[in-house]
């Protein structure tokens, strides 16, 4: 376990009937709020009528910036900033899933920046300050609710890149999983594989003695693995809304991965396909990930034997390491494709045209993995074994 700091600034508020919280958590950063949302599911959903009325209560003066769309794009941050200056915004509150959150963190960053945000993707420049930020979380997945990361889409350039900073956390966050029944079995899907996959890039790391992040990590997959099933099943119990989406928020806020690096690589390789193709992010990953571990199979055979053992109840009597941990990769893929995740690209009609112009995306800041690193020519694989 290597030396390290943990602080999550961000006060989690969980739970049902707690959006009434926002009623003395907003006061506490200002009067006007910038109110940011998606494409119209809140809406439908009442829960942007009940977050107006609560507002209207305490008298908060709201600027909306609606339409943030899925895999947010970079002229909506700037429409965003442009809103927080002329209306004076002393708060951000997002209501919605992973896009709109962060969209929010980059507008927020962006308001106290004299240049452009898209500086901090790059890396040109660090944010130093950023507007205050409240969330109401509709969707179980990306952990951007607990986390200062955030990945946008510059549309123009077709590039989608993840940045993060100590100030894009939350200042709160509320979690009433009752907000998530409207969400459709797809997009529930997405969520957990997402998740899964946060998980997952955080367990092939290289570090020894993490005995407890270990467990940890193995836990939450095995219990979004139970939970699945019965949940596709009824997407209106409180339980498992309630299980999953305390196991997306614990998957992503720094909780399973004090003491070492997870390797990240799967994430940037699916970032660079919804950059070009614009499909989900949970859809990417279902695809990417098993590929992945083929590929990296024989980089450390004990870990992925671990994985099928502790996750996937894979008997190792008498069989290698290599065999056990194929054994696992293919009682993921199967898990995935039981409840309705996609396995290969051509799922969303995507050839090898494209393959070197991602491949080329994901080596911008040079080669990249932790838990081995990777090169063009290995991308290139990955995404050839994913056709
Ligand atoms: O736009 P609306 O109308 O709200 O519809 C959304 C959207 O179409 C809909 N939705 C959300 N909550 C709903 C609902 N529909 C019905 N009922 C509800 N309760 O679901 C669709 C997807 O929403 P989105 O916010 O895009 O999903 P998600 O939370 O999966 O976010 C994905 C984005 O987050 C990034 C991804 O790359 C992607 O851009 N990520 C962010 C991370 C972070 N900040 O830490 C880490 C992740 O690995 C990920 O990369
Ligand atoms: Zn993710």
């Amino acid at each position: 376990m290597n030396p390290f700091e943990f602080h999550n600034p961000t006060k989690l508020i969980f739970g049902k009937g707690q959006l009434d919280t926002l009623k003395t958590e907003v006061p506490k950063y200002g009067n006007n709020v910038l109110l940011v949302y998606g494409g119209g599911s809140i809406k439908r959903s009442g829960l942007y009528d009940n977050v107006i009325s609560l507002l209207k209560e305490i008298g908060s003066e709201i600027t909306e910036l609606s339409g943030v769309e899925p895999n947010p794009r970079l002229t909506t941050v700037h429409k965003g900033v442009d809103l927080c200056r002329e209306n004076n915004i002393d708060l951000i509150l997002a209501v919605g899933g992973g896009s709109v959150i962060d969209c929010a963190k980059a507008i927020a960053v962006g308001a106290k920046y004299d240049g452009d945000m898209w500086d901090f993707v790059e890396r040109k420049a660090a944010p130093k300050d950023a507007l205050p930020l409240g969330t109401v979380l509709t969707i179980a997945a990306t952990g951007s609710e607990m986390n200062g990361g955030s990945v946008i889409t510059n549309e123009q350039t077709q590039e989608k890149m993840g940045w993060g900073s100590p100030h894009a956390y939350p200042v709160f966050s509320i979690l009433d999983p009752v907000n998530t029944f409207t969400l459709p079995k797809d997009q529930t899907v997405y969520g957990m594989v997402d998740m899964m996959s946060h998980v997952l890039e955080h367990y092939f790391h290289t570090e020894t003695n993490t005995p407890v992040q270990d467990g940890f990590c193995e836990t939450i997959l095995r219990t979004v693995i139970e939970t699945a099933p019965r949940l596709l099943g009824d997407l209106e119990n409180y339980e498992d809304r309630s299980t999953i989406m305390y196991c997306g928020t614990m998957a992503l806020n720094g909780m399973l991965n004090m003491g070492y690096a997870g390797d990240w690589a799967t994430h940037n390789i699916e970032h660079a396909v919804s950059a070009v193709y614009d499909i989900p992010h949970g859809g990417g990953l279902a695809i990417l990930f098993p590929n992945w571990m083929k590929y990296n199979l024989h980089t450390n055979p004990e870990r992925f034997k671990q994985l099928a053992v502790n996750v996937f109840h894979i008997d190792p009597a008498g069989k290698s390491a290599e065999q056990v941990g194929e054994e696992g990769i293919q009682a993921l893929r199967d898990f995935w494709s039981s409840i309705g995740a996609p396995s290969r690209l051509a799922d969303y009609d995507i050839d090898d045209s494209q393959i070197d112009v991602m491949a080329e995306k994901t080596v911008r800041f040079g080669p990249f993995g932790k838990f081995r690193t990777l090169h063009k020519e290995d991308v290139v694989e990955i995404y050839k074994l994913s056709l």
